[in-house]
């Protein structure tokens, strides 16, 4: 016997673990290391998304250069659901005739797909659901060549939490959590590593119980709306989070709007710059085919990107505000730090004088910074007026110490 091999074994033995354990075991702490990129199809097609809509924005994401900033999962959101036949497997509806057949031609794109699914008999649109076919679905995933799995907690609180556990609370908690338990070790049991992204909308504090059972992200709160006071409300409610976002395990602030609905220029990129900060998962929403260029350039602006891939992975904390500005801040692998400076108020006419207090960001004397949508190079100094528009941003990154 080879001796690396002949060590594995007793490597093992020593362990009491299987090797099917094993690859379950390090294949889910590989996913994730830095929060997830791709494209979800929720937010602009909802209950209308195709197969073809699925390939259009895989090649998409290709030509237009997202994939190479780093967006790699293509995520099929509700409704690709069909029926159960005789023996319990589930199989796709008439929208995606081949579910394999699309995972191949995403991954010959050098990308990964994303499927949708629920603890409950239903999920969220009315299809069905993963109850009692946990094991069963994960390895139809497994064997599709799914990469990533979104699990939402929907018709589970009707139809199972509230119908076994009538008015007990912690109970009905109990058994949720044991829900996504379940579904996070029948994933693990198929040996593939398929990224578990729990969206129960920060219900009962997730972020506390979902990493231990090998969540990669849970969501923070409901649904997002392409509007500002949407993105704004979801931004205010990730202050305290921070601590629990790392390598593996992120906090979801749920799936970008940038390119939809009305944002203005300056709401799209204040809303990229702080789910950057926030290291949330980068999954852009938007009609990729008839993106406009300047959506583009937001989308793929690599030193954002770089902010919100960092390797420590340390999510940006709220430092203070003043007036209607916010000041954000979270520190770099390098040493450095990322600042966002963010005006909140909707005036539209006037700017905001506001004046930067760098002591409060455990900053003494001038920094030299690199303002990261304007790609030039400033210096920051104690006390300084930025003048910044309604809902507009200063994102810099200082360099290392
Ligand atoms: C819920 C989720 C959304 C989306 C829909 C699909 O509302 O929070 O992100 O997945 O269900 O039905």
């Amino acid at each position: 016997m080879h001796f690396r091999v002949a060590c594995l074994v007793v490597a093992l033995a020593a362990a009491a673990l299987t090797p099917s354990q094993i690859t379950a075991q390090s294949s889910s702490q590989a996913v994730a290391q830095t929060p997830p990129m791709g494209w979800n199809s929720w937010n602009y097609f909802a209950g209308k998304v195709t197969d073809k809509d699925i390939r259009d924005s895989a090649d998409q994401i290709v030509s237009s250069g997202m994939r190479d900033a780093g967006y790699i999962y293509v995520n099929i959101d509700d409704t690709w659901e069909g029926q159960r036949d005789a023996s319990g497997v589930l199989h796709t509806n008439s929208k995606f005739p081949d579910m394999k057949a699309l995972a191949d031609y995403v991954h010959s794109k050098g990308l990964k797909l994303g499927i949708y699914s629920g603890p409950g008999p239903k999920t969220c649109a009315g299809f069905e659901g993963s109850y009692k076919h946990e094991e069963q679905d994960a390895k139809l995933y497994a064997e599709w060549g799914i990469d990533y799995l979104k699990y939402d907690l929907c018709s589970f609180i009707p139809d199972v939490m509230e119908k076994q556990a009538p008015n007990d609370k912690a109970e009905q908690m109990r058994i949720m959590v044991a829900a996504y338990d379940k579904m996070a070790k029948a994933l693990k049991a198929t040996g593939r590593p398929i990224l578990f992204s729990l969206c129960q909308y920060g219900w009962d504090s997730p972020w506390e119980w979902a990493p231990a059972l090998g969540g990669n992200a849970w969501r923070t709160t409901g649904d997002i709306q392409p509007r500002w006071q949407s993105i704004y409300d979801i931004l205010s409610q990730q202050k305290g989070l921070a601590s629990y976002a790392g390598p593996g395990h992120w906090n979801d602030p749920d799936m970008l709007e940038v390119g939809n609905g009305k944002l203005s220029l300056a709401e799209n990129r204040t809303h990229f710059s702080m789910w950057a900060m926030l290291a949330a998962p980068l999954l852009a929403g938007n009609d990729l085919p008839h993106m406009k260029p300047e959506i583009h350039a937001i989308l793929t602006n690599r030193d954002v990107i770089a902010i919100n891939q960092d390797p420590l992975g340390h999510q940006a904390q709220y430092i203070y505000s003043k007036g209607e500005v916010e000041v954000w801040a979270r520190d770099l692998k390098d040493g450095g730090k990322a600042i966002a400076v963010i005006n909140v108020g909707s005036d539209t006419y006037s700017t905001h004088p506001f004046h930067l207090d760098l002591e409060q960001l455990g900053l003494h004397g001038t920094q030299h910074a690199k303002n990261l949508w304007t790609g030039k190079d400033m210096d920051l100094t104690n006390d300084m007026p930025i003048e910044l528009a309604s809902h507009d941003v200063l994102l810099v990154r200082i360099g290392s110490k």
